[in-house]
């Protein structure tokens, strides 16, 4: 357990070179995504770093921040329990004197981007910083934050950081609903409706391979209403933030989806949680 930026760097430089490093970063809370990452990360390298940090930067000023869930000895323990060599949980990140900021051009006018503007600036400044201290061999990153996972791999190659990226699939709970620690704020009546999400993808991934397969270039609507309609038929669905049909390589919009697929995401509200999710097309 290192705590401090000069505490890790110390054991850093005792690692030798030869040896791989997997780093799965997190914010602790940690559920079976998360671990799913550690996973993957220990079966890849010969050391596994894993980082816990709340990082303010990325939170707006009416998100949650100071109800983040914290739960940093349960952590610590699966964590060990999973084979992480090395936890990374520095206090601070930012001194008082902080001025540099890694901005993502066009990211806040990406649909994840514009809920929560300023947020990937603050993900691509931390990323960039854990990268500079932990400098490792593989980073691991969950699909369930999917333009997250796209800025990322643009960062490394825009400022060509040696850290290889590994996107792994969403982890889901038996119903389908997307792991997250949002989840533990759904009341019981409210979690056992909020799998209309993942219906709703499958609906739209239905639709998509079904119909239209071999029927390239499709209207994007066309699964865009599919989600939102299967959406609509729960009452408890308070809010639907957007369904959108993206590109796989940049977020961006597509009008029309082709042989090259999209990427069907949405953010809802399920009473006054906010969850998001998304497929693969
Ligand atoms: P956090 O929300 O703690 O998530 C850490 C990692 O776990 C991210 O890569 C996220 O995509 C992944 N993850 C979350 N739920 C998942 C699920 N159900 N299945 C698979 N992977 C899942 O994302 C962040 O923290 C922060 O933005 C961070 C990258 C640590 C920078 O502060």
């Amino acid at each position: 357990l290192h705590k401090t930026i000069p505490a890790f760097r110390a054991l850093r430089r005792t690692i030798s070179p030869e040896k791989s490093i997997g780093f799965v970063p997190t914010m602790g809370a940690l559920h079976a995504g998360h671990l799913s990452l550690v996973e993957a990360a220990r079966k890849d390298n010969d050391i596994v770093v894993a980082s816990i940090y709340v990082n303010p930067t990325q939170f707006g000023p009416n998100e949650d921040l100071d109800k983040y869930p914290r739960q940093f000895e349960a952590d610590r323990k699966l964590l060990e329990e999973l084979g992480v060599d090395h936890l990374f949980c520095p206090s601070e990140m930012y001194t008082k004197n902080h001025r540099c900021f890694v901005d993502p051009v066009g990211f806040d006018d990406l649909r994840e981007g514009s809920a929560r503007p300023g947020h990937f600036r603050g993900v691509a400044t931390i990323v960039t910083k854990l990268f500079n201290i932990v400098k490792p061999t593989r980073a691991y990153f969950g699909q369930k934050d999917a333009a997250q996972c796209v800025l990322i791999k643009r960062l490394v190659e825009d400022f060509d950081m040696d850290t290889e990226i590994r996107v792994m699939p969403t982890v889901r709970e038996n119903d389908g609903l997307a792991m997250s620690s949002r989840n533990a704020y759904l009341s019981d009546e409210e979690r056992v409706v909020a799998n209309i999400i993942y219906k709703s993808l499958s609906a739209a991934k239905e639709v998509f391979e079904g119909a239209f397969a071999g029927n390239l270039p499709m209207d994007s609507n066309i699964i865009s209403e599919t989600v939102i309609s299967t959406l609509e038929t729960e009452p408890l669905v308070k809010e639907i933030e957007y369904v959108a049909v993206d590109s796989k390589e940049t977020m961006e919009p597509l009008k029309e989806i082709g042989p090259e697929g999209a990427i069907v995401s949405l953010a809802v509200k399920v009473g006054k949680v906010r969850l998001i999710d998304n497929f693969i097309l």
